[in-house]
């Protein structure tokens, strides 16, 4: 199998550094070197505000901007204007569940969420339905970590279900979730669905147009690009119905002393000053993962989950999370180790230059499922290689000197 990325530094500056064996990209990926190169470019050749402005650093930066909305519409196949730039995932959902929430949801309906979501799909929808009456329901997790779809056709019969709520790439299990599949389902019976696709749209083809979820939501930090910036994709006809989330600048038509008229969508949704850096590197980074190919991507970064599960099966009382077939996950797989806490997991690995994630990843309701408090969490992207996976294996050998029997 072979590398899609060079992992001497050339593409990725920080990891140049000696001894950085960096399995975190689940958290958050590193910057790739042209997505660096494109936030310069603007602050060094464009620097300007957007829309406003008529002369040419303005028009430039405009185009910038706007450009980025364009490729990253068209890369996972969505419509522009339903593409809203907000700060991160987490800032995507709770536009939809604010404005869209409060505008639909009351005392006798019913918001679906599963098991497995990030606490940024989960608690937005749970603070919802405290403030308006509605019940939140959640579909379960099997001991395969798979969705309980069964149940989500249980509760889809009730006639209640507003909203189905549903990451596409578990952050914890890895677990590809049918998302399509849960669409439709949730359609048939009425429902909007919002896909979290923060794990996904780095790791995995992603088409949104054939997903047909009314939202679906990523983050451009976990995809080689910067931090400050993410997506919300909306059905355009859907955000045009919706109230503006956060008002002020730039996110109107017209004002006036007796009330305001808002702009169209997407800038209805943009308020205040843009993130221009951040969408230039955005931009930047779509660019980076089109050329290289999703399903190159895929294709390498399976083939080192497949290699890791086999080698971390290997390793005495250690219990794998998740899915058994790397081809039901994305690219990160956690775990427990018999003999030691995850957090001491993490500390004696990164002795060895190994950076991996410990804790409960903010997805507590699936830690209650498993039963644990943590786990330990190695996570891969375009420069990873099977090395680093010997890497914390072997430094897992470590772990089990110091605490095993
Ligand atoms: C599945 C999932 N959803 C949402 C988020 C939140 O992303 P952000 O921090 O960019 O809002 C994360 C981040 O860890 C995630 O893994």
């Amino acid at each position: 199998m072979s590398v899609v990325a060079d992992t001497t530094g050339a593409d990725f500056p920080t990891l140049s550094r000696e001894g950085v064996v960096y399995l975190d990209s689940a958290a958050t990926s590193q910057t790739h070197r042209s997505v660096i190169a494109a936030m310069d470019d603007y602050y060094e050749h464009h620097r300007a505000s957007v829309h406003r402005g008529v002369y040419p650093l303005a028009v430039e930066a405009t185009d910038l901007y706007e450009g980025a909305r364009d490729r990253a519409a068209h890369w996972l196949g969505a419509h522009a204007r339903g593409t809203v730039f907000t700060k991160n995932a987490s800032e995507a959902v709770n536009l939809v569940s604010y404005s869209w929430g409060h505008a639909n949801l009351g005392p006798g309906d019913t918001v679906v969420v599963t098991e497995m979501e990030h606490h940024s799909n989960f608690v937005p929808w749970q603070v919802l339905c405290e403030r308006t009456g509605a019940r939140l329901a959640h579909v379960p997790v099997d001991d395969e970590g798979h969705l309980r779809l069964d149940v989500l056709d249980e509760l889809l019969a009730t006639g209640t279900v507003k909203l189905v709520a549903v990451v596409h790439v578990s952050n914890v299990l890895g677990t590809i979730n049918p998302v399509q599949d849960i669409t439709a389902r949730a359609h048939a019976a009425g429902a909007v669905v919002l896909v979290d696709g923060a794990q996904a749209v780095p790791q995995i083809p992603v088409d949104v147009a054939a997903i047909d979820a009314d939202f679906y939501v990523w983050t451009a930090h976990k995809a080689y690009g910067p931090t400050g910036i993410g997506i919300l994709h909306g059905r355009p006809e859907i955000l045009e119905a919706m109230p503006p989330f956060i008002s002020g600048g730039h996110m109107i038509a017209s004002v006036s002393l007796d009330g305001s008229r808002w702009a169209d969508i997407p800038t209805k949704f943009e308020a205040g000053t843009s993130p221009i850096a951040e969408a230039a590197g955005l931009g930047a980074a779509v660019d980076y993962l089109q050329g290289m190919g999703m399903d190159a991507l895929r294709a390498h970064e399976q083939d080192l989950t497949g290699y890791a599960l086999e080698r971390l099966r290997g390793v005495p009382g250690l219990t794998v999370n998740g899915p058994a077939d790397a081809a039901d996950r994305g690219a990160l797989v956690s775990f427990t180790l018999d003999c030691a806490h995850p957090h001491d997991v993490a500390e004696i690995v990164a002795r060895r230059g190994v950076c991996v994630r410990a804790g409960h990843h903010c997805a507590q309701p699936l830690m209650q499922r498993l039963g644990v408090a943590a786990t330990t969490r190695a996570s891969f992207g375009v420069h990873n290689t099977r090395e680093d996976v010997d890497a914390l294996v072997d430094a897992l050998g470590d772990v089990i000197t110091l605490f095993g029997d």
